[in-house]
């Protein structure tokens, strides 16, 4: 059915590159490095962000047959299996209870992919990642909004509120929290989809993808994220539908504003592949030893091919605050393969 339809998407998006950018870039990375070092307070960092991991667990991403020529890019060229690595977590530098609002983040990491990568030094490494979050767009339109958030809230809830009022005034932080209080809630994380939120090129196109659940969607209990996904996966396989979201034109698709949601009737979603955790046990001896590899892991959406490279300034601003947290972190170098669950 997919294979008649004709699917097409602009290809006229473009990035625009402010003059200062790579140094303001900079300048927010070590940001949030230093509040990496704080939250450590001395012990072994955890990420700069997204720091507290659910579930790190392994599976296989299937890319769909007969896709339509124009979704056939990269990794999604032919029907195939690609072994992975997945990790959930929270979005905050901090580990804090689930019960506290907060992002909640999947990360994809694609193993034994062909091609040049984008990261200088890592162009031979034989990984693709992609990073979505629980929303289809972030609260903030540029980098700057989201690392003065970052800031305002290193502070700790009780001067959260003033800190954003003297940072955005009260016009700007009321929208804020209205968007922020708007978030969908999470009572399982294999239950909700998972937006990369921001753009990456897709071929000659540009476009954003999401993970939507297969299946029963069953809920949980808000506080134990962990222990809910643990439990599902311990009873069966959990599945998601990989889908690509196609740029249609500035107004409608923004590639800069990373704050627009891309209007599903203007720009539908297609399945690419889908993505299955088989039943395993993370628990098990073998499996908490998989758990610790993938916790040390970098998932970075510039660990990429030219063909899926990320767009726009919140990603541009990526590239440089993932290296960094990365060092501070002494993250574990990119697998070459995807180590079995036993039993
Ligand atoms: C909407 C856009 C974004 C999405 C979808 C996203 C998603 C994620 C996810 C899923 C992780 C956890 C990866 C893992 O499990 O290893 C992560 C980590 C991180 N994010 Fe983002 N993020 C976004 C925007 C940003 C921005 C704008 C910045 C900073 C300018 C940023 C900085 C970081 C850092 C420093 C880490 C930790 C990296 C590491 O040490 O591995 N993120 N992000």
């Amino acid at each position: 059915m997919l294979r008649r339809m004709n699917i097409s998407g602009a290809t006229d998006w473009k990035e625009t590159v402010a003059p200062d950018e790579v140094e303001r870039f900079e300048r927010y990375a070590s940001e949030l490095r230093e509040l990496q070092k704080k939250h450590a307070r001395g012990g072994h960092p955890s990420r700069a962000l997204h720091a507290k991991g659910h579930v790190g667990a392994t599976g296989e991403l299937v890319v769909s047959s007969g896709l339509p020529e124009a979704l056939r890019v990269a990794v999604f060229a032919e029907p195939r299996s690609w072994p992975v690595y997945v990790r959930f977590s929270n979005g905050s530098g901090r580990h804090q209870r689930d019960r506290t609002p907060d992002v909640r983040g999947m990360a994809l990491k694609l193993v034994g992919v062909p091609g040049r990568k984008l990261i200088p030094g890592l162009e031979d490494k034989r990984t693709q990642d992609f990073l979505f979050i629980h929303t289809p767009a972030t609260p903030f339109p540029t980098p700057d909004e989201f690392v003065s958030f970052v800031r305002a809230n290193a502070t700790g809830p009780a001067l959260l509120l003033p800190r954003l009022i003297g940072t955005f005034g009260p016009g700007r932080t009321l929208a804020l929290l209205k968007r922020l209080a708007s978030m969908p809630k999470v009572p399982s994380l294999a239950s909700v989809p998972f937006y990369t939120a921001l753009p990456l090129r897709f071929g000659t196109m540009a476009a954003k993808l999401a993970l939507f659940p297969v299946g029963p969607s069953a809920g949980g209990t808000a506080d134990a994220l962990r222990e809910n996904l643990i439990s599902r996966l311990r009873s069966g396989p959990l599945s998601w539908s990989l889908r690509v979201q196609l740029f249609v034109d500035e107004r409608t698709t923004p590639i800069e504003n990373a704050s627009v949601v891309w209007p599903e009737d203007r720009a539908p979603f297609h399945e690419l592949a889908r993505l299955t955790l088989p039943q395993q046990d993370v628990t098990s001896a073998s499996g908490a030893k998989l758990e610790e590899l993938i916790d040390r892991m970098s998932f970075d959406p510039w660990h990429a091919v030219e063909e899926l490279r990320p767009l726009g300034a919140m990603m541009r601003a990526r590239a440089i605050a993932y290296r960094e947290s990365v060092i501070e972190r002494q993250a574990a170098p990119e697998p070459d393969d995807v180590v079995k669950l036993a039993g």
